[in-house]
């Protein structure tokens, strides 16, 4: 009875892939939530949570961060709820036809009180309604 066994080629293969995954120190943007609350709770709204993973995996960094103007820094962007009715920043998107609607108001203000801006936990995005 023989156990079949990977070639050590691909076994290197695979750790050299996953290793940046357990060496971070810290989670990144790239892999984790943002709080977006500069003005919303000001305003009366629960913070927004950006699932940064979920949209990443979607499209590339360019079309947020160079064609929508998106400044790569947790907390840098001064968003306007009427900018996103108008089709700017998250609104170029949720339009109801690339993504659902601007009436979800829930689904991005979904974070709890209190919250300050900042990326929070690791690769896997935990969505909305669940802060
Ligand atoms: C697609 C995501 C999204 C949806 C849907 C959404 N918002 Fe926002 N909203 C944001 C983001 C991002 C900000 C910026 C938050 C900040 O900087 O604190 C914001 C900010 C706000 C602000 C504070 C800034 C301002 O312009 O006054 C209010 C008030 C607000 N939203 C109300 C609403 C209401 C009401 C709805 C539903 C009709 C809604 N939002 C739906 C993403 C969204
Ligand atoms: C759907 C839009 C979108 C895409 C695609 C996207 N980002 Fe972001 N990114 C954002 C938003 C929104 C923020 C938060 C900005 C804020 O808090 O004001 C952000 C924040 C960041 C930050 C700041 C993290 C910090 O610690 O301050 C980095 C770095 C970043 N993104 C890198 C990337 C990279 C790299 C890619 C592609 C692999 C990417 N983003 C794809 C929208 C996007
Ligand atoms: C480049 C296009 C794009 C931009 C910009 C964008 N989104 Fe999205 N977003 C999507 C798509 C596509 C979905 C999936 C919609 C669906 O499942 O019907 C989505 C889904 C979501 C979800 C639900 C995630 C889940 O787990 O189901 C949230 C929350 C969200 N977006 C918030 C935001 C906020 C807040 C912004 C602005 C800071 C933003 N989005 C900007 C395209 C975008």
């Amino acid at each position: 009875m023989s156990v079949p066994r990977a070639p050590l080629w691909m076994v290197c293969a695979a750790l050299l892939c996953v290793s940046p995954f357990f060496a971070a120190p810290r989670a990144t943007a790239e892999y984790a939530d943002v709080v977006i609350n500069r003005a919303a709770e000001a305003a009366g709204m629960r913070p927004v949570i950006f699932p940064h993973w979920f949209h990443r995996i979607r499209f590339r960094c360019k079309v947020c961060h160079a064609e929508l103007g998106f400044k790569m820094r947790a907390g840098a962007n001064q968003i306007k709820m009427t900018d996103i009715i108008d089709g700017r920043f998250c609104g170029a998107c949720h339009d109801g036809e690339t993504a659902w609607s601007v009436e979800n108001c829930d689904l991005c203000h979904s974070g709890k009180a209190g919250l300050p801006p900042g990326i929070f936990g690791g690769h896997e995005t935990l969505g909305p309604g669940r802060w």
